[in-house]
């Protein structure tokens, strides 16, 4: 199984929709394995968004994504990091498929509800960013046997 990492930002939080948000992931049989609120400082968001660092745009992101704390979410399953990114939709909200996180609740670029990470690599490295060790949690899902067969875990 692998874990990912998500991340429900500010306007997840401030829409009042981070219940409909996380249940989606949980209705599709996605194990939650470490959830909690963090504020993102300065050397955090530098790090995580190192790629877009140096675009004219980034003091903007900066503000969007401090304007309030964050929820971070480390999430199990089979090809999970594929599988959430699947749920969440392309980065412009505008152009997400509807039934998406982002084509559903998105009419923007910044403002598009989750980040998730974009690959088994990216993944191991934004979860160390955000969690210790401790703070994932290694226990037994009980309906396992319902969201898979038996060979495909
Ligand atoms: P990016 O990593 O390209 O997309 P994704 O979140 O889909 O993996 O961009 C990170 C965030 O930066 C994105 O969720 C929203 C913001 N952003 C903009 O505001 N404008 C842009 O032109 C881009 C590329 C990203």
């Amino acid at each position: 199984m692998q874990i990912t990492l998500v991340i429900l930002k500010p306007s997840a939080i401030q829409r009042g929709i981070l219940g409909e948000v996380i249940s989606r992931f949980e209705k599709k049989g996605i194990q939650i394995v470490g959830l909690k609120m963090v504020h993102l400082t300065d050397k955090i968001l530098a790090e995580h968004y190192a790629h877009l660092f140096n675009k004219p745009f980034y003091g903007r992101i900066k503000d969007s994504m401090q304007a309030s704390p964050v929820v971070v979410m480390a999430l199990k399953g089979v090809d999970v990091v594929h599988v959430v990114r699947k749920l969440t939709g392309v980065t412009n909200g505008r152009d997400a498929e509807p039934g998406t996180i982002r084509g559903d609740y998105s009419m923007s670029v910044q403002e598009n509800i989750v980040h998730a990470s974009d690959s088994p690599e990216t993944a191991a490295v934004e979860l160390k960013r955000f969690f210790s060790d401790s703070e994932i949690f290694d226990y037994a899902s009980h309906l396992t046997p319902y969201f898979y067969a038996n060979d495909e875990r």
